[in-house]
């Protein structure tokens, strides 16, 4: 048996907008993506809204439920008090497109910064990596990060660029801390991001309120298994003194083997080296 629903739909574009009320059906067993396409189907056919799978997998759906953000498609009306009216808002950290439809491209500016996975090289007696035995327990701790449906909730909801956009520039935000840990934890993996971490990617701004943690749909310990492990690799990097030797004669090494190098080699090498430190374009 159906009800009848007040919802709030926040509806306009950059340059503003505001809520507006529409009274519709809810039948039992609905989403709120369900409400939403009645509305667009029955009272406003050009309300924006963004989805594609309808079962919590692509990550599209992403909208504010009474101001807390959900994955409309998974947000069941059963869980709402239908008596008030229901707010639906667009992500607040995002620019606006139209109605409930976000830009959300910053997020993939900072996918672009992220070193790639660097493999060992290879064994050179066996040409293969078949003497390494991989455990349960390294393939348990990246698989979780694997999780992860970009939904964007989590960057919506971290204060530090929710509240301050200006941080933005500098600040990687919980999601893509995940994909420097599924990075860095990985046992095969030979790059060293943590010194990008804390110099170019704000991972010291963050002050562990959990926050992402709370709105992940994937279930994803982002803060304990992501964010304070990679802290930690931050202070061993910085602080530990056999860390720091080895990271000086690395250096020194490096600094021979592009000493030595023709002109022309060594500046594409530099350019090279620049954009594994996430330098942006
Ligand atoms: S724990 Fe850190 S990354 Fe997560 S929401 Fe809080 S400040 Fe942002
Ligand atoms: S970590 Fe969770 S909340 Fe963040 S983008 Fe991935 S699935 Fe969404
Ligand atoms: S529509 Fe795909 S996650 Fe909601």
């Amino acid at each position: 048996m159906g009800e009848s629903v007040l919802m709030k739909v926040w509806r306009g574009d950059a340059s503003g907008g505001d809520f507006q009320d529409f009274r519709v059906q809810a039948e039992e067993g609905e989403v709120v993506l369900d409400v939403l396409h009645r509305i667009q189907a029955e009272q406003a056919n050009d309300l924006a809204i963004r989805w594609n799978c309808k079962a919590g997998k692509c990550g599209s759906c992403s909208a504010e439920v009474n101001g807390h953000p959900r994955l409309t498609c998974m947000a069941r009306m059963s869980e709402l008090d239908v008596a008030e009216p229901i707010t639906i808002s667009p992500m607040r950290t995002f620019p606006i497109v139209k109605d409930l439809v976000t830009d959300v491209a910053f997020n993939y500016e900072v996918a672009r910064r992220v070193p790639a996975f660097s493999p060992r090289p290879k064994d050179p007696v066996t040409e293969s990596d078949g003497r390494y035995r991989m455990q349960q327990m390294d393939i348990e701790r990246v698989q979780e990060f694997r999780k992860c449906i970009e939904c964007f909730l989590c960057q919506n909801v971290c204060h530090v660029i929710r509240d301050h956009p200006d941080n933005a520039p500098h600040f990687a935000g919980p999601r893509f801390f995940i994909r420097y840990a599924e990075l860095e934890m990985h046992p095969l993996d030979t790059n060293d991001r943590t010194r990008m971490l804390q110099e170019k990617m704000g991972l010291g701004y963050c002050n562990i309120t959990k926050c992402c943690t709370e709105v992940c749909p994937e279930g994803i310990h982002i803060t304990d298994n992501g964010i304070i492990p990679l802290k930690e690799r931050v202070i061993t990097t910085k602080y530990d003194p056999y860390t720091r030797l080895r990271d000086r004669m690395r250096e020194r090494r490096r600094k021979r083997e592009l000493d030595d190098l023709p002109e022309r080699t060594r500046r594409r090498k530099l350019r090279g080296l620049n954009a594994s430190e996430g330098e942006p374009g």
